[in-house]
This record gives structure tokens, sequence and C-alpha cells, in this order.
């Protein structure tokens, strides 16, 4: 992206992540990430087979402090070398966020020095730019996550367009719920990743929803389904890893045929990939290979920068904290939050 546009706040961002099952603090120096340090709860949560909102909150309330002083240890830094800080405080879950948000408050008040409350997703819209400074606008994002499925035109900074979204569960949830149903473990998608490695994903054919349809809509509700009655109708019999291989199939089929027409009925000429889905090296690997048959270029960060984080939450806040962005003591977490505007004053 053009040096000019991108300005990002002078001095080292402390991010801090914690809208779900992730406690994450980052040290951003411009684009440089010193730290980012990822505390996951998804062992905590695997008992209850989902996030339990009231254990999501204790555990940040565990994990934030050693996270943070692990952050700062890594990246050679004392607590007094912070100039800012950026928080996520929607949309969420709002125990967990306050978490967060409270020592984002807490620690600006103490050093006084300026925060912002950003939207998680725009954390993930601008991951790319962690590992591609020369990122072009305008482009379309694919952003698929556990709890979010989305398509969006991403003008410039702070300037997004939501083209679609999936119409029931995310692609993230497909993952985790048919792998629940293969009895595999948490997060269903690595879990799946994994056991699909040299299989054969032409096995079992699966449904990719809408296909035929004028829209640029996903779903993945029948998928669920249709995996459901597999897992019944072959009993014993199923071959887990070639339905591992089948489900991922399908869900990066859906995922590649919208992408590839939301970037062409855009008339754009790069695509880019994110959220926690975004780590599917199957999905990067066939968007890598469609986009270069169009000569577009394509976008991913490292799997590192896809699933939460908070590198990528100080950067949605150093550009605003940059242009003149602050939040005030009243900030409040919020369950749900259309995405993102310009700079507020
Ligand atoms: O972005 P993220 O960390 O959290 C949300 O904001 O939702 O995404 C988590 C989702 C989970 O559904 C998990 O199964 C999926 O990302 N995921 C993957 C992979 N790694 C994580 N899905 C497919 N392949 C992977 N390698
Ligand atoms: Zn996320």
């Amino acid at each position: 992206m053009n040096p000019e546009a991108l300005r990002l706040w002078d001095g080292p961002v402390l991010g801090i992540e914690t809208s779900c099952d992730e406690t994450s603090v980052a040290v951003l120096e411009g684009l440089s990430v010193r730290a980012n340090v990822v505390s996951s709860q998804a062992k905590l949560h695997e008992q209850w087979g989902g996030i339990v909102p009231e254990a999501a909150s204790r555990a940040h309330v565990e994990a934030f402090l050693p996270a943070m002083e692990q952050a700062l240890s890594e990246s050679g830094m004392n607590l007094s070398d912070i100039t800012a800080i950026s928080v996520t405080n929607r949309p969420g879950l709002v125990g967990a966020l306050n978490v967060g948000l409270t020592a984002a408050k807490g620690l600006a008040y103490a050093l006084e020095v300026p925060f912002v409350a950003v939207h998680h997703l725009e954390g993930h819209l601008l991951s790319p730019l962690l590992d591609d400074p020369d990122l072009r606008f305008p482009h379309v994002c694919l952003l698929v996550s556990g709890g979010h499925t989305e398509i969006v035109r991403l003008e410039g900074l702070g300037a997004y367009r939501l083209l679609a979204q999936t119409r029931d569960d995310a692609a993230g949830e497909a993952f985790d719920k048919t792998a629940r149903l293969l009895g595999l473990g948490n997060p269903g998608g690595a879990a799946i990743q994994e056991l699909a490695q040299g299989a054969n994903p032409e096995r079992y054919p699966l449904p990719v929803a809408l296909e035929k349809e004028e829209t640029l809509d996903l779903s993945f509700s029948g998928l669920k389904t249709a995996v459901l009655r597999l897992v019944e109708s072959e009993g014993a019999s199923l071959d887990k890893p070639d339905a591992a291989a089948s489900i991922q199939h399908a869900i990066a089929r859906a995922l590649v045929l919208r992408g590839m027409q939301a970037t062409e009925r855009e008339g754009v000429d790069c695509l880019t990939l994110v959220g926690g889905v975004a780590a599917n090296e199957r999905l990067r690997q066939s968007l890598a290979k469609e986009c270069e048959r169009r000569g577009w270029r394509f976008r991913t960060p490292r799997a590192e920068y896809c699933t939460d984080n908070a590198a990528m939450i100080a950067l949605a806040g150093s550009w605003r904290l940059a242009a003149g962005q602050r939040s005030g003591w009243e900030a409040e977490p919020e369950s749900t939050a259309p995405l993102p505007g310009p700079v507020e004053s």
C-alpha cells in the first residue's frame, strides 16, 4: 500500500484481544510485530463441547497478566515503553471482551497513554498488511472464522463494504460441527486438516449449497446435515480420513467459488483470505492457484495471524490512533456490531 496512506502510530502499541476463547497480547511497532502471545482456551472448553461464556471470562482473567508479561519480555520492553493501547471491544462475548477492555483502561490510566477500542473484524480484515505492506486497495476479502463468514470489499483503511455473508453457519463452525460428528477434538478445522492429509476428497460427494444461484451468499448448515446422514448410514465402515478430506473439499469449493465470483464482479485484481479458517492449507492453495490463473494477486497472512491474535488488533488500532481517534472511559463491550467506518473524532 502507498506508504503515505498507511500512516501508523509512531511508537510501541500494546494490542489486547479477548473477544472469544483466546487471550492474546501483542506489541507492534510500525508494522513490526515485536511479540504476539496467544493463550488458547480450546482445551478448557472441549469438555463442554462448545464455548461457555462465564468460563471464558474467568480464563481470560487468569491468562491476561502472564500473557502481557510474556509479550513485554519477548519484545524486550518494559510497560513504560508502551505509548498507546488498542483493544477489541466488539463483537464478541461481552464478559470476555470486558476483561481485555477493563485491563486496557487500567493500563491507559496508569501509563497516561491513549487507548482505542476496535472492531475484531477490522483486525482480521487488515491482517494481510502484517506480512505485505504493499497490499493493494481496493480488494476483496474472504473473512472466514469460527463466528463469521463474510465477503467484504476494502476501498482503503476504514472503508469496508459487506458484499455477502453466510445465511446460517460460519465456515469455521461447519468445520467444528462436522469434526464433532467424526469424533474429532477442538478446534475442528485443524483436526480435519490433519486427518485429511493424503486421503481421498472425492470418496464421499458432499453438497455445495447455493452453487447455481445468483448470489454471493454462502450456506453451510446443509453440509452438517449431509455429514450427519453419512455418519449414520456408513456406521463403522466410514473411512474417517476420506470423510475429513471430503468435508474439507466441500467447504473449500464453496469458498473458492464465491471468492472468484466476488472478485470478478467487483472488478478488482486482488483477493485476500483472513480469519481462523484461512489457516487451512488446502483452501490457501486452491485460492492461490485460481487467482494465479486469472492474473490476480492473492494475499493471506501466515497462520499465526489468521487465527485470533492481538497483533492484528494492535494494527487496527495503530492507524486509527495515528489519525487521531481515541476512546474514553465510557467505552463498552458490544456483542454485535456492524463493520466499522472511517476514523471517529
Ligand atoms: O478467527 P478464529 O481464531 O476465531 C473466531 O473469531 O472465530 O477462527 C476459529 C476457527 C475455528 O472454527 C477453527 O476450526 C478454524 O478457525 N480453524 C481452521 C483451521 N485452524 C483453525 N479451519 C480449517 N483449517 C484449519 N487449519
Ligand atoms: Zn476472529
